[in-house]
């Protein structure tokens, strides 16, 4: 097996069994999901790197409408279609065993787009660029991305993020990388310390 292959098999067997496979919190979503006024009435909604589903099952249960949930992992697709089906959302999630930044889907047809702990995986602005064609017209995407929050960063801490994730930036750069992806900013918000 390949060395990267092997480390992505390793990471998804430590994430096997867990509520969620990164960062992210089910009261901050639903805050982050309040803020959001204008979505039609039963809104297109895909979840980026959804892993076990931790945001297509708060999805798919808030708007009572289908979630795309696209991951390439066989593993976490399953854990989200058992989960889907204890509470009875397995007619809403639409389970897509794909690369998430090679979608051929049509273009525009994403009313709502979420990815929790996932984008880094193709860069942050990678994601972005894969995934801004896929926004229709009013759409709303909402991304979770690791971020510096000072401009003051320890070397050491530079050291070790320049290996793991080379392209890791500040929130401002971030936010320039999706102004110049033809994302409007809406906001940005830092997950809770405990998240
Ligand atoms: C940190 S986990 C987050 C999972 C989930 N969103 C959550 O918050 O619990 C990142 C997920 O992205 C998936 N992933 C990574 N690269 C991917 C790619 N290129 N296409 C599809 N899924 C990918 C992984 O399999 C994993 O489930």
């Amino acid at each position: 097996m390949e060395e990267h292959e092997k480390h992505i098999q390793a990471l998804i067997k430590l994430h096997l069994g867990m509520e969620r496979q990164g960062p992210g919190d089910t009261n901050y979503s639903n805050y982050i999901l309040s803020l959001i006024k204008e979505l039609p009435a039963n809104p297109r909604i895909a979840d980026m790197g959804c892993g076990a589903g931790a945001g297509t099952i708060l999805l798919s249960d808030r708007f009572k409408s289908k979630v795309r949930a696209v991951d390439f992992s066989r593993e976490f697709l399953n854990e989200l279609i058992n989960r889907a089906k204890q509470r009875g959302l397995e007619h809403l999630v639409e389970e897509i065993e794909s690369n998430m930044g090679s979608l051929d889907w049509k273009p525009e047809t994403i009313d709502l787009l979420w990815s929790e702990g996932a984008a880094y995986n193709l860069t942050f602005a990678g994601a972005l660029k894969a995934w801004r064609p896929l926004m229709a017209a009013n759409g709303i995407a909402v991304i979770s991305e690791m971020n510096y929050f000072t401009s003051e960063v320890p070397e050491s801490v530079q050291v070790y993020w320049q290996n793991a994730y080379p392209t890791i930036s500040s929130e401002s750069e971030n936010s320039n990388h999706a102004n110049s992806s033809g994302f409007e900013v809406l906001g940005i918000h830092r997950l809770p310390s405990k998240a």
